[in-house]
């Protein structure tokens, strides 16, 4: 996930530019002083807009335009045209826009405009409606965030056993743990901007019960928290192995900042690590500690890393990857016992490993909504709109489980943009709207330099249809069920995973308003 760059380059677009040079939906990439600015034409309409995307500086040259909007190629973040302002998760904040002036033919790029986001309403003294929301995580940020931003003027209270303000989770496996971004890149925002927004954010905050009677919760301190509405956001847990050793201090698990810290911590003297299960996080932790040249060994019992989620073709071409960086694999087998100074494994094998990462999935934490009597079907069951089984209660990210237009079916997946988006809805909703969540899935996954977005869902698949080359890191998988796509993965085709969410949505978008309609 490193920051992408916007040197200057192109036309110097105060200077005026021929509205002739610039086809129908097409986009110059040029300057106004330091600064990139990226021109957009729709029709008769011109757009200046910063040229990187407010994540993590994707080029937006290289996304795509959707009616007055435009979307980031790496991670699928969504801004307005028209005034910048950050519409769709991942990106947090919006993006600068230039004013346009019209003589004649020509169009020339005028002075920047404030950004869209920057009236925030404040809490208001008396206002009716606290909103609590249970978990800092993605979905938990994203919706204190949105209730602020959109007016709600009552309290909002956000409460995190995690003892660090809400982070960007996906980086802890990433380049903060290959130690290729520093720490202050980790917080989604600094501990001030929740003060100044009125944000009443508790770390270290753990709840402990929710009273639906009495709309309260409790918390390990012994406090009591009365709500209006409730979020309930709490993420999901790692998976622990129960094996002889398992809880030996160099034995690590990956969730929060915390973890993250400790596993750098422990690189300072270790030389030779093993990481047991083939997830994307375990990947991703094997990548990072190649970064700091440690010995990296990789166990687990399938034979084809991510086969189940990207198919043999990608799951081969990623183990292929890791191994020209130097991971040695250990699959087909797992891991039995390990000792200060060893992993063995089922085949008898030992390897040897003064660090040792699992990373054998997540499940997601659902006791406090099943203590509260929810309804749970591996997941807090919500609907359409993200309520649980209470109207005041709302649930969303990894422990949400939703009727996705989509697949047609009741899923609940681990993704940080998924939460984010989640986050935003729910947030509307409590605040009296009526918005479907009906977005289609996506995530990313990063392995060195190699990208792999997906996006849609396939939890079964019957055939995988290959365009390109694997081999050649230029491709796109398509994942069909009776015919039909389901999924779409792309390797160095950035563009072709934007078009393929447009189309994932286009008939959603139909089929959910006619429901919404009836
Ligand atoms: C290392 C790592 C890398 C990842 N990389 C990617 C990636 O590249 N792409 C991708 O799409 N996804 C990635 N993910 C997954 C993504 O981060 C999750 O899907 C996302 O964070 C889910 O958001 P959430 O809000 O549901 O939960 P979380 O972000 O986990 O937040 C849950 C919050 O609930 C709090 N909580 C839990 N129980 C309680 C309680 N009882 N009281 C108070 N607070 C509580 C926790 O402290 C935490 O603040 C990654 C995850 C990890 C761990
Ligand atoms: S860099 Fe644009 S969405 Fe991440």
């Amino acid at each position: 996930m490193t920051e992408g760059t916007s040197a200057p380059s192109g036309p110097d677009l105060s200077g005026g530019l021929d509205l002739a040079q610039i086809a129908d939906n097409a986009m110059v990439l040029g300057h106004v002083g330091p600064e990139a600015v990226l021109l957009v034409r729709r029709g008769e309409e011109i757009f200046a807009i910063g040229a990187s995307c407010s994540h993590y500086h994707g080029p937006l040259n290289e996304g795509l335009v959707v009616g007055d909007t435009i979307r980031c190629p790496w991670h699928h973040a969504c801004f307005s045209l028209r005034t910048g302002e950050r519409l769709r998760a991942p990106a947090l904040d919006p993006i600068p826009c230039w004013r346009i002036e019209r003589q004649g033919n020509l169009v020339y790029v005028r002075e920047k405009q404030e950004p869209a986001a920057g009236a925030v309403p404040r809490p208001a003294a008396g206002a009716a409606g606290s909103i609590v929301i249970l978990g800092g995580g993605a979905a938990g940020n994203s919706a204190a965030e949105t209730l602020r931003r959109e007016g709600h003027t009552g309290r909002i209270i956000l409460f995190s056993a995690d003892a660090s303000v809400p982070c960007d989770r996906p980086n802890l496996s990433k380049d903060y743990l290959a130690g290729n971004a520093p720490e202050e890149w980790v917080p989604l925002r600094p501990p001030e901007f929740y003060r100044e927004h009125g944000i009443e954010l508790h770390l270290g905050a753990r709840v402990t019960a929710i009273d639906r009677t009495s709309r309260r919760l409790d918390l390990e301190d012994g406090s009591r928290h009365d709500y209006n509405k409730l979020l309930i956001a709490t993420g999901a847990d790692p998976v622990h192995l129960n094996l002889p050793g398992g809880d030996l201090p160099h034995v690590h698990y990956l969730r929060s900042l915390a973890d993250s810290r400790a596993i750098i911590a422990q690189t300072a003297t270790a030389r030779r690590a093993v990481v047991i299960g083939a997830s994307f996080i375990g990947l991703e932790v094997a990548a990072a500690l190649r970064a700091r040249q440690l010995e990296v060994h990789v166990v687990a019992p399938e034979t084809i890393p991510m086969e189940r989620v990207m198919g043999a073709e990608i799951g081969g071409l990623v183990r292929t990857i890791h191994e020209q960086h130097g991971v040695h694999f250990h699959l087909g087998t797992t891991a039995v016992t390990i000792d200060p100074r060893n992993v063995t494994l089922k085949t008898g094998e030992k390897l040897e490993a003064d660090l040792v990462v699992v990373g054998v999935g997540v499940r997601p934490t659902l006791s406090l909504a099943e203590q509260a009597g929810l309804e749970i079907n591996r997941g807090v069951v919500v609907d359409l709109y993200l309520r649980t089984s209470d109207p005041d209660v709302f649930a969303a990210g990894d422990i949400a489980r939703w009727p996705d237009p989509h697949s047609g079916e009741n899923i609940r997946v681990e993704h940080w943009v998924v939460a984010q988006r989640q986050g935003q809805t729910a947030a509307r909703n409590m605040m009296g709207g009526n918005e479907p969540f009906d977005a289609v899935p996506f995530f990313w996954s990063m392995h060195y330099d190699v990208s792999i977005l997906y996006v849609g869902h396939a939890e079964k698949w019957d055939s995988v249809e290959i365009d390109g080359s694997v081999d050649a890191k230029d491709c796109r998988a398509t994942y069909r069920r009776d015919g039909r796509a389901l999924a779409v993965a792309t390797i160095g085709r950035d563009l072709e995973s934007l078009r393929a969410e447009v189309e994932f949505e286009t008939p959603i978008y139909s089929s959910v308003r006619q429901k919404i309609a009836r």
